[in-house]
């Protein structure tokens, strides 16, 4: 399953104000002048909604819709929602009370609004939507995003449409792909969906109801459109699946081929710098796999391995179907294979059942694999998943105590990584200016942010850095010359 963010299309976190300005700018006036309806996207949840959302704005700007930053400026606004924790759909519910105040502000202006739910929120709850919030024009689910054009004009001609099916069409194939000029405004790092789904049933877990069951797309298309990112300047591409290593396809000879097989064939393509992937379950951690992360130098030594627990009997309960020594001896094989490899993972706490010993388990994986950061969660039921009718839950005070338990450990461990990268020499991606003038900032092979002291000619190069000192967030460091397989070349200008 895929860590969770807030985004907007997948780029920068944004704050959505709760007082929803009511006037309507001037900017949304003069745009009236020109053709271009603008859209506003709001994304919830993991990397693959932010890929979504992406994909929906490519998908409308045919169709002559422009993103906005601004809700009160937008023709269309799209909630792209996430069903994974708790009250998700109240929120997207006390959203859409804010949203349909903008629809009004701007109806009394003369000016339409369309809203369409779309994600997993839109998948669970239907018709519901439109029960519940009359102004809602659309509702979409995850499967079928690929036809929201269609579904604006039957909203349009027949006031509401709703698709939450999981069709047999391949969506991937219907998608627009992104122009050279909104991918190269999407900045070095892209994701791309290679798999999506899931057959493993956790019994916390709702994707398996919301996204549908596993499916992989073929080794051809994914190769096509990391093919065409590379060529608008992307230099780093993080495959993205709910159970990414899962991945199944075809390999070079028509043969049955995992995930290493796929990763090991795009890193052949030529421009890409680094190649990742989430999120992944641990009984799919192959041999191939695992050997993978020994041989391709391009395959970023950092592995989000999500156990969730280190209990076997609240594993068993999870229906993880593998045990806390699996696990250990997975962790094992890869450290063998790239020493360097840095570990993250999520953890449920008071999932029902939890006894203190449980959790005190818990604690002890934690202390012995070291982990360089971690995601972790209250466990929180989901109905029409098996752990909601469990009747032995957690009291919410022993969740939160345990919660503030595993926070401070795994805290601990995220400062002492951070702090013994003094000392080392990495690669960087630069990415993008620094706040302080003569200051850029790139990405470490571990995602930390590392800030440096140099021209922005570096800005979309990869560079050896030495690490002189970090702060919660950051690291900071000084170039340390070319590294040895980096381009060196600038690919902003080559991209220009
Ligand atoms: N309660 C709490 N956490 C959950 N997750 C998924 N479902 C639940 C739930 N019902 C967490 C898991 C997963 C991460 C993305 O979200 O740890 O790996
Ligand atoms: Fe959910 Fe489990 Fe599938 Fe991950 S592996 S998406 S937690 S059911």
């Amino acid at each position: 399953m895929l860590a969770l963010t807030l985004t907007s299309s997948g780029r920068e976190p944004v704050k959505f104000a709760k007082n929803v300005p009511m006037k309507i700018t001037k900017s949304a006036s003069s745009q009236d002048k020109t053709s271009l309806k603008k859209l506003y996207v709001k994304s919830y949840g993991c990397q693959m909604n932010a890929y979504d959302a992406a994909r929906m704005a490519d998908v409308l700007a045919p169709e002559g819709f422009e993103e906005t930053r601004h809700i009160e400026d937008a023709d269309l606004v799209v909630l792209n929602t996430c069903h994974i924790r708790e009250r998700a759909s109240e929120k997207v519910f006390s959203e859409l009370g804010l949203v349909r105040k903008v629809k009004e502000a701007r109806a009394s202006q003369g000016r339409e609004t369309m809203i369409a739910v779309a994600g997993c929120v839109a998948q669970a709850e239907g018709k519901e939507i439109f029960r519940r919030n009359p102004s809602v024009d659309l509702v979409v689910g995850p499967q079928s995003y690929h036809r929201l054009p269609q579904l604006l004009a039957q909203a349009r001609s027949q006031g509401r449409a709703i698709d939450t099916e999981f069709p047999v069409e391949d969506k991937f194939a219907h998608l627009t792909p992104a122009s050279s000029a909104r991918t190269r405004a999407r900045g070095l790092s892209a994701f791309v969906t290679v798999q999506e789904g899931c057959d493993k049933f956790c019994t916390f877990c709702v994707v398996p109801y919301t996204r549908g069951a596993e499916m992989s797309r073929s080794y051809e298309q994914i190769s096509a459109e990391v093919t065409r990112l590379v060529r608008d300047g992307v230099r780093e591409i993080t495959l993205l699946g709910q159970n990414v290593n899962a991945w199944h396809g075809l390999d070079a000879n028509g043969q049955p081929a995992g995930l290493a097989d796929l990763l090991f064939r795009l890193s052949q393509i030529e421009g890409i710098d680094r190649l990742r992937y989430t999120t992944s379950h641990p009984n799919d951690m192959n041999d191939a796999l695992i050997a993978a992360h020994g041989h391709l130098p391009k395959l970023m030594p950092f592995l989000h391995l999500p156990v969730q627990s280190g209990s076997d009997r609240i594993l068993a309960a999870m229906n993880r179907n593998h045990t806390v020594q699996d696990y250990i001896d997975s962790i094992a094989a890869i450290r063998a294979a790239r020493p360097d490899i840095a570990l993250s993972s999520d953890f449920i706490v008071g999932f029902p059942g939890e006894t203190e010993a449980d959790f005190q388990s818990t604690l002890a994986l934690i202390e012995k694999i070291g982990f360089a950061s971690t995601f972790f969660f209250k466990y929180s039921p989901r109905p029409g998943t098996p752990g909601a009718d469990l009747t032995d839950q957690v009291p919410e005070s022993v969740k939160a105590d345990r919660l503030a338990r595993l926070a401070a450990l795994v805290e601990a461990q995220r400062h002492a990584f951070n702090e013994s990268m003094t000392g080392r020499t990495m690669d960087v991606l630069f990415e993008k200016a620094g706040r302080h003038s003569g200051q850029i900032v790139g990405k470490s092979p571990y995602l930390q942010p590392v800030q440096v002291e140099a021209g922005a000619d570096l800005i979309g190069t990869v560079q050896s850095v030495e690490i002189t000192g970090c702060s919660t967030n950051s690291l900071f460091g000084r170039l340390a010359g070319p590294q040895p397989g980096s381009s060196g070349q600038n690919i902003m200008e080559e991209c220009a």
